[in-house]
């Protein structure tokens, strides 16, 4: 691994975006850019509460988690037709690309577009078509991941779960998403022992703005195989120790923390403390179009404020979100050899 040594900041960056690397934590409707939330309005007929493309981008100014849902949930508003649903998963992966991810697992709200009236099979069915599509012409391997939003009641969660199960073979796991502070994990965890009972994937949002107790009990409770987020962990030294025994992973999200000030700025970030204390930790863009940038700003935002950050905690970033994946391990080894690869040449 020659590129372990010291690097100078540009080598260090150009090492950062050329490195094989998975994302698994991209809420799909917060790719949604300005640009084409105004498109898909227009074909749509929906009118937006913002005169222009900039004046829309200048209202990104968030305090903290609910003020940026609030505008989250409207952007979303647009998407209507199968055919929405496809291109903004389909511009997700040209950015993906260009950002050498190999390996996505999307996040999606359908009680965002339920709640409006769209069908289940609308919005499953055109993100589906983009991922087989980002397959076979882009070389992504990509999978779904149903969210619920915590903000709403168990019962409302479990009806999502009857509605999506005719596709059940189109999303790998579900996740929890939306208001953390108020909305603790046990609030689900009927509906997701009967998902763990289904054989899916199960993963939460916990420890963003809700504290560590919140980790604790998506761990014990909702029996999560990752954890989003997280960073709040490093509050509980004995959470930490259980995260790290365990290997549970957290998709850490830099550019969201700073943007929805979780921290001040990024050189307050916990992630150096994260990967010294051994967790399998790994950066993520969360909402990219919202908070300045997608996998490969995240990583450089990171590392160029943080100066002790190098060329082997990018490789331990890499490779732990190949392992922290659900794909197939003859997968995980094959990108994992191509990261070798990388940090050998
Ligand atoms: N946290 C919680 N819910 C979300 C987020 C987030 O960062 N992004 C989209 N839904
Ligand atoms: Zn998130």
């Amino acid at each position: 691994m020659s590129k372990v040594q010291a690097l100078d900041r540009p080598a260090l960056n150009a090492l950062l975006c050329a490195m094989p690397k998975a994302e698994l934590h991209i809420h799909i409707e917060g790719s949604l850019e300005p640009e084409l939330i105004f498109a898909l309005a227009h074909r749509n007929g929906v009118t937006l509460a913002y005169d222009s493309v900039e004046a829309l981008r200048a209202a990104y100014a968030f305090s903290d988690l609910q003020s940026f849902l609030d505008i989250y949930y409207a952007g979303a508003s647009v998407l209507l037709q199968e055919a929405d649903f496809h291109d903004m998963a389909w511009a997700y992966f040209l950015r993906a690309q260009a950002d050498n991810v190999v390996h996505a697992e999307l996040f999606f709200d359908p009680q965002t577009h339920t709640e409006r009236g769209v069908d289940m099979a609308t919005v499953i069915h055109g993100l589906k078509r983009a991922c087989d599509r980002a397959r076979a012409e882009l070389g992504i391997s990509a999978s779904l991941i149903l969210c619920f939003l915590r903000h709403l009641s168990e019962d409302a969660a479990f009806e999502t779960l009857e509605a999506a199960l005719p596709y059940r073979e189109l999303f790998i796991g579900v996740g929890l998403d939306s208001s953390e502070r108020g909305h603790p994990p046990e609030k689900f965890a009927r509906v997701f022992a009967r998902c763990r009972e289904l054989g899916l994937h199960v993963v939460a949002h916990a420890g963003e703005e809700g504290p560590p107790e919140y980790i604790w009990n998506a761990l014990d409770v909702l029996k999560v195989e990752r954890i989003d987020h997280g960073v709040r962990c490093v509050e509980d030294p004995a959470l930490v120790q259980r995260l790290a025994a365990d290997r549970v992973p957290l998709t850490v999200c830099p550019l969201s923390n700073v943007k929805l000030c979780v921290y001040g700025q990024m050189s307050q970030h916990a992630m150096p403390a994260l990967l010294a204390a051994g967790l399998c930790a790994t950066v993520n863009s969360d909402d990219p179009a919202y908070f300045g940038g997608y996998m490969n700003a995240n990583f450089i935002a990171l590392f160029d404020a943080l100066p002790q950050l190098g060329a082997a905690e990018a490789y331990t970033l890499a490779r732990n979100s190949f392992e922290a994946s659900f794909a197939p391990a003859a997968d995980q080894a094959r990108w994992v050899a191509a990261l070798d690869r990388c940090f050998s040449g």
